[in-house]
């Protein structure tokens, strides 16, 4: 028996076509979001053949090069276009934790399922528990007894080893090795290739710098680089 709660599994399915072949069960799904992330998301969502991601908004109506879908508004608008469009299932693709949260509770606020973008290439333990609306990318690891929060991020190739806990809407970037019983507050972000030693603390809406190797507690909201990590002073800032 498997603990894992997976929310790709969470939404309404309905019978439908996927590239022209009759599938037992189509998801109907916007994308919300269309750069660079939206696009790996996009990836990760088509490796499970339930989805089919009707299209995509983004803040300017515009698409990165090469999304491969099509861009069908602002992401205002997203909720009328899912209207018209007969969507109820969403997956938030955007990076910046705060955007990414305020989309994300506003979906389900309203009813709506946020879904989760799982690759095919990611490495999930059979004891491993996955909330809603989670991103977990190629070479992505989550190792045993492991807690993922809502809306988390686990990037490419960064590693959750065993009985850690990761708050809701953390973004752990690409490359990051994250020792055991380690646990991260909401809405962190845990920048490109850095470490966090085993049974640490990171607070909620704190920034670990690229790079950084962190040996101690971090308090919440702190910005922390280097090697080992220490603290910095810098600008409130969205990005
Ligand atoms: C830590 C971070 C948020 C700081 O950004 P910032 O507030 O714009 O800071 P600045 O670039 O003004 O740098 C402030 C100081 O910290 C140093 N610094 C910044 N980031 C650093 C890092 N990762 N490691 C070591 N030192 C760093 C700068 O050299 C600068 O030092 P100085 O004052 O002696 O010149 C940013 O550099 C970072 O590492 N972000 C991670 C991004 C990431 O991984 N995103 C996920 C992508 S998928």
């Amino acid at each position: 028996m498997t603990e894992r709660k997976r929310g790709l599994h969470s939404a309404p399915l309905e019978r439908g076509y996927r590239n022209g072949v009759t599938t037992e069960a189509t998801r109907r799904v916007l994308l919300i979001g269309a750069g660079g992330h939206a696009r790996v998301c996009l990836e990760a969502l088509l490796d499970d053949p339930s989805n089919d991601v009707v299209g995509a908004v983004s803040r300017d109506g515009l698409a990165a090069n090469g999304l491969g879908i099509e861009v069908l508004g602002r992401d205002v608008d997203a909720l009328d276009i899912a209207q018209r469009q007969r969507l109820t299932t969403f997956c938030v693709a955007i990076g910046n934790n705060i955007i990414r949260q305020r989309f994300g509770k506003m979906l389900t606020e309203r009813g709506h399922v946020v879904t989760s973008a799982i690759s095919r290439f990611a490495m999930l333990s059979r004891s491993c528990s996955l909330a809603d609306g989670v991103q977990i990318l190629p070479g992505a690891v989550v190792n045993a007894a492991t807690t993922i929060g809502d809306g988390v991020i686990v990037n490419t190739n960064a590693s959750v080893d065993h009985d850690c806990s990761v708050g809701a809407y953390v973004h752990i970037a690409p490359g990051v090795a994250i020792g055991g019983d380690v646990t991260i507050g909401a809405g962190a972000l845990i920048g490109i290739g850095s470490r966090i030693l085993p049974g640490l603390t990171i607070g909620a809406g704190t920034i670990v710098g690229g790079g950084a190797v962190v040996v101690d507690d971090v308090p919440a909201g702190a910005t922390v680089v280097g090697v080992p990590a220490r603290a910095i002073r810098r600008e409130e800032s969205e990005a």
